[in-house]
């Protein structure tokens, strides 16, 4: 059977966009909730490759969106490595930061694969699971993002003590992020192997970096970890969502040789459909909040963001991830509207 994700990227258009979302399988959902509150620890569930497949599979059930994204999280990257990360109720990630070059001696890409493992047969075993036109997405975090969490310690908005080391010690960090080059370069691989149809690399704090900055440790390391996943899977179609990169969206895609950008709510339909659809296929981008709002304010958006890009490339989306206070029928609206959807 066809999977309308797969044949949009690879350059064959349908009339309706195949869709999915961010984050689309959390809190949210009532059946997630149950889930995490029986099985406690979020991590667990993540190595737990029944659960994770569980997961996966809950919002496919609701909405049969045309891809699943694999459950997991960016920062099983920096747990494998061997740095200490929990996921704090009402908190977030904590990890025990890492700010020179002396802590970097405390991880290492040695037990990378074992570690990652049940993540691998939680891929295998949801190929054999998802319906035949549902395709499966494998995803890592990019390295500017995850060295973000790794340097901080937990999520911030401003980025300072990653930004003072990458500033200050461009050498140091650059150990840092060659790191998470190799191990991401390699867990991705490894997600292919195991049976992911395609990647996406999320770089959620893109958009905080000044502008040769942004080439250096955003475009670059992106380009490099696209390079080595194609040198061994050529056919693999790899999204990139350099979340908040403004202008910056346009040399994304010219310079890292990703097939596919997601947008952020922020980016001009026009503009994406004129500079960056010529070059790539493009995901996006609704607002979030406005899967919150629900009625006409969110169908309407949607129509026009499936009006302005369906003419090529593109994969209904949302500018980031579901929220825990999205009502799921706002969720079944939109798969409903999508579709039915076509242009005339
Ligand atoms: O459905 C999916 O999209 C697949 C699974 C997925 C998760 N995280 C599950 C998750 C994916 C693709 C991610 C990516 C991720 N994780 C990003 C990049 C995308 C983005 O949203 O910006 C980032 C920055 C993280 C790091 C992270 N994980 C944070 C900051 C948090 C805490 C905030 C929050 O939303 O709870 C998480 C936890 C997390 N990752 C949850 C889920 C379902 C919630 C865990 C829970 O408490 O049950």
């Amino acid at each position: 059977m066809t999977k309308l994700f797969l044949e949009t990227l690879n350059g064959n258009f349908s009339a309706r966009p195949p869709f999915w979302f961010m984050r689309q399988a959390g809190r949210y959902l009532p059946e997630y909730r149950k889930l995490r509150a029986k099985l406690g620890g979020f991590l667990d569930m993540v190595y737990s490759p029944k659960d994770a497949i569980e997961i996966t599979l809950q919002p496919i059930r609701r909405y049969h969106m045309d891809a699943a994204i694999l459950f997991s999280d960016i920062l099983v990257i920096p747990d494998a490595l061997g740095q200490n990360v929990s996921f704090v109720e009402g908190t977030g990630p904590v990890l025990d930061p890492v700010t020179s070059v002396a802590d970097l001696k405390s991880l290492s890409v040695n037990n990378l694969h074992t570690h990652l493992n049940p993540v691998y047969q939680t891929i295998s075993g949801l190929r054999k699971e998802l319906p035949d036109d549902v395709a499966l997405i494998g995803f890592a975090g990019a390295p500017w993002t995850v060295a973000t969490y790794m340097v901080e310690g937990h999520g911030s908005k401003d980025h300072t003590a990653a930004k003072d080391w990458a500033y200050g010690d461009e050498a140091g960090f650059s150990a840092l992020i060659d790191l998470l080059i190799d191990s991401t370069s390699e867990y991705l691989i490894a997600q292919v192997n195991a049976g992911a149809e395609a990647l996406q690399i999320f770089d959620t704090w893109a958009g905080s970096l000044a502008e040769g900055e942004f080439d250096k440790w955003v475009i670059a390391p992106t380009r490099e970890i696209v390079r080595r996943v194609k040198a061994e899977h050529p056919e693999i179609k790899i999204i990139g969502f350099p979340r908040g990169a403004g202008i910056g969206y346009e040399r994304f895609v010219k310079d890292t040789g990703v097939d596919a950008v997601s947008l952020d709510a922020g980016v001009p339909l026009i503009w994406a459909r004129d500079v960056l659809q010529p070059h790539v296929v493009v995901q996006g981008n609704m607002d979030p909040r406005l899967l919150v709002t629900g009625g006409s304010r969110m169908t309407d958006q949607a129509q026009k963001i499936m009006s302005t890009l369906n003419d090529g490339g593109l994969i209904f989306n949302l500018g980031h991830g579901i929220t825990p206070d999205v009502p799921p029928a706002h969720v079944g609206d939109m798969a409903a509207l999508i579709k039915g959807w076509s242009k005339n």
